[in-house]
């Protein structure tokens, strides 16, 4: 990471899990473990149901929440889903888009993560923009003109005073749920082509700026590592981030850096 041109971020996704009092209970134990100083950015990405329970149990803390997804239209006959507006409204300052399980499993693309994308800086919201590559992708030896791709079609048309909003999570696939961790040098290898991607289309002063996280099986024991890299800025972090002493472990890993 390199705190003097960007932020750190330690950003917990919850997936599908916890219910609104469950949320409320991780709230006030984590608050109460928040270090008084030193401080990385730290941000807890919830189920839409969880939302506004973590905005009251949050408030007044420095933790800020999220959201996991969006629709990317305004409003209408849409049933199920939720704007940018809706999240917005309820002070919600992150969301993820673009997962991986949501690519795989609700037919997220590239398109649709550039429409999300859009509608999420149109509110003032920061996206969480996910890439990654799975086993085989890698295997082929296609992981870098995947990553370009997803990269450059996810900021298709974001104006460059946009792009500092965006943060980018690096996430293998084969790394998410797996326990098994890109090691620091593979991870780092990645977010340093992210960057790169970013300066080629943006210039060295934007890209410098944006806050580039690797995601996938981060926890306690290999934060540190994986954060002591120049272009690694944070975590994007499922499993580990539904207990609050080992997120809060992580925070400090972030913080000692
Ligand atoms: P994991 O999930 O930390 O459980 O691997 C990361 C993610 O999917 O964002």
């Amino acid at each position: 990471m390199n705190r003097r041109y960007r932020k750190t971020i330690i950003a917990g996704n919850w997936k599908m899990n916890k219910t609104p009092s469950e949320t409320k209970a991780f709230a006030e134990e984590f608050k109460a473990l928040l270090p008084k100083t030193k401080w990385c950015d730290v941000v807890v990405c919830v189920p839409f149901i969880d939302v506004p329970a973590a905005v009251r149990a949050f408030k007044d803390s420095r933790v800020a929440v999220g959201a996991e997804n969006l629709y990317f239209e305004k409003s209408g006959a849409f049933t199920g889903e939720v704007s940018a507006d809706m999240l917005a409204d309820l002070d919600v300052r992150y969301v993820i888009i673009g997962h991986s399980e949501r690519r795989q499993y609700f037919g997220e693309t590239d398109i649709t993560v550039n429409k999300k994308v859009h509608a999420a800086l149109g509110v003032g919201l920061n996206p969480i923009i996910c890439v990654g590559e799975s086993l085989e992708q890698r295997e082929m030896g296609v992981t870098m003109d995947l990553i370009a791709l997803q990269v450059k079609s996810a900021l298709a048309g974001v104006a460059p005073e946009q792009v500092r909003k965006c943060v980018i999570a690096y996430e293998p696939i084969w790394a998410i749920g797996t326990g098994k961790t890109a090691t620091g040098e593979q991870a780092a290898e990645v977010c340093s082509f992210i960057r790169a991607t970013i300066r080629g289309l943006y210039g060295a002063r934007i890209a410098r700026g944006v806050t580039i996280q690797y995601g996938g099986s981060m926890n306690p024991g290999n934060a540190a590592e994986l954060l002591s890299h120049e272009d690694i800025d944070g975590g994007l972090i499922g499993g580990a981030a539904l207990k609050p002493d080992q997120l809060m472990a992580i925070v400090h890993a972030a913080n000692q850096n």
